[in-house]
């Protein structure tokens, strides 16, 4: 084949995933393998996929089987599958899925440029699963597909087993990145005009290397000097410290935003979750956090119906949603995951409960949702411009520093900007405001930078 190999990916899943994907397009533009942005020309399809949940695996083969009919009108067409669903299923996916080419599980992304030119000459190959705890991808920069926003991966796995999660499973055991290749990318990532960045890991709290911890390495990002914004994702209520807490509050880049999951309101149910806290010291947390970070945004996860989770342990989650006032909680029903601890409890909750249980969440929720972008009529609040609304050409969107998708009228010129809008209107999860003014630096928020 002279021409270059063309691979087009669809990502699922967290954000892990699309920074997988990212990290999959270096290795294959290294080799020579070009990535498509159209499904239509790609030679191979490849699918990023999640096992979080089993309505995410549901969703994803019922998008490969759609997929299938190209390979009658293009012969040559393979189609693989990558990430976590591949790293759980492996061989069963190709079996169960017979149009299914090729399965590579989490740690073994180096070897698709092999894998996929092979694939040609040797269909016999199919699977590469291997659990590498020792990948890193050290040494290799992910290509960013977006604009002013990206991710940095700066860790890898998983050591907490809740007892419903997957992800240890899929994702093998937490490591941590080098710090000196995390700066380096971001100071990278700048230089390309990305003014704000997310540091990503599944429990960003316990980074941890060499001795070097998570406030460490927020110092370090914090004097990136091109880098306007930092956020981070997901931070666990039992590693949150007082010292990332403290450099939250003195690091001017540090938005105020924190994603927390709670997951239940229960303290019996947290501890058969396996979650390592108490209701009582997530609220000290909150109460911690708003104190050194006024107005900070505060988002959840909370899952229902989780193994024998009454009538009064559901009413304590919702008790605790209204206290705490979340600005946003993605809500879950639980879904057993095989292979888990909680798959195998004899208490499992009926489905149509977990459901109506999620339906009463998700309706308190939009309520205290509402209530909290209400309270932001009538601030001036800085908004990264990111792009036209879909809804109207005549109107930019952007966020916020708290993370509120933000509306306003304004000339298409001001996308990548930082300005300061003045909010008028909240509707479910937007702010609608007018320019205040426009202005190249951000505000430092009368933090002290350091
Ligand atoms: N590492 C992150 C995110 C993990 S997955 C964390 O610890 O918060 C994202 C969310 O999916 C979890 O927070 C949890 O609320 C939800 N989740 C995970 N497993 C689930 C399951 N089996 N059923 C329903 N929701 C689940
Ligand atoms: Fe899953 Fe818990 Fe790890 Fe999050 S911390 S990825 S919920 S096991
Ligand atoms: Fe993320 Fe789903 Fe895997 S949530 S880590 S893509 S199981």
């Amino acid at each position: 084949m002279n021409e270059r190999l063309k691979v087009f990916i669809e990502t699922y899943g967290c954000q892990m995933n699309v920074s997988d994907t990212e990290l999959v397009f270096s290795i294959l533009t290294n080799n020579n393998i070009e990535i498509s942005d159209s499904i239509d020309d790609a030679d191979i399809i490849i699918f990023n996929t999640c096992s979080v949940r089993q309505h995410a695996e549901e969703r994803v083969i019922g998008r490969i089987n759609n997929e299938m009919s190209r390979k009658s009108r293009k012969q040559d067409l393979k189609i693989g599958v990558i990430g976590c669903m591949a790293q759980r299923l492996g061989e069963k996916l190709i079996e169960r899925n017979k149009g299914i080419d090729f399965v590579v599980g989490t740690d073994q992304y180096r070897k698709l440029p092999e894998i996929i030119t092979n694939l040609f000459v040797n269909p016999q190959f199919k699977k590469n699963i291997i659990i590498n705890n020792k990948e890193m991808y050290d040494g290799l920069y992910p290509i960013h597909k977006g604009n002013f926003n990206a991710f940095a991966t700066i860790m890898r796995g998983c050591n907490n087993f809740c007892s419903y999660c997957i992800v240890p499973y899929v994702r093998g055991r937490e490591r941590s990145r080098d710090y000196r290749d995390i700066i380096k990318e971001v100071e990278e990532l700048g230089k390309k005009n990305f003014k704000e960045i997310t540091l990503l890991g599944q429990n960003v709290n316990s980074y941890n290397y060499k001795g070097l911890n998570f406030a460490e390495l927020l110092k370090r990002v914090n004097r990136i000097s091109s880098i306007e914004r930092i956020r981070f994702v997901t931070s666990h209520p039992k590693d949150l410290s007082k010292e990332v807490i403290a450099i939250m509050k003195d690091s001017a880049k540090i938005c105020e935003h924190i994603h927390l999951p709670v997951q239940s309101g229960d303290n019996k149910i947290l501890k058969k979750m396996n979650r390592g806290y108490t209701v009582e010291h997530y609220s000290a947390l909150v109460d911690s956090l708003r104190k050194a970070l006024p107005g900070i945004s505060i988002t959840t996860d909370i899952i229902t119906g989780f193994p024998g989770e009454s009538e009064k342990q559901f009413q304590n989650t919702l008790d605790l949603m209204t206290k705490i006032e979340f600005d946003y909680a993605f809500t879950f029903k639980y879904s057993p995951r095989s292979g888990t601890e909680a798959a195998n409890y004899n208490n499992q909750i009926p489905e149509e409960e977990r459901l109506a249980r999620l339906q009463k969440l998700i309706s308190l929720q939009e309520k205290i949702t509402l209530k909290k972008y209400k309270d932001q009529i009538g601030k001036i609040k800085e908004i990264y411009v990111e792009k036209v609304s879909k809804k109207s050409k005549l109107e930019l969107s952007g966020k916020s520093r708290d993370y509120k998708i933000t509306v306003f009228p304004g000339d298409e010129s001001l996308i990548g900007k930082f300005v300061n809008v003045l909010i008028t209107e909240a509707t479910g999860w937007t702010l609608k405001g007018k320019l205040f003014d426009e202005q190249v630096k951000p505000k430092q928020h009368n933090k002290l930078c350091k």
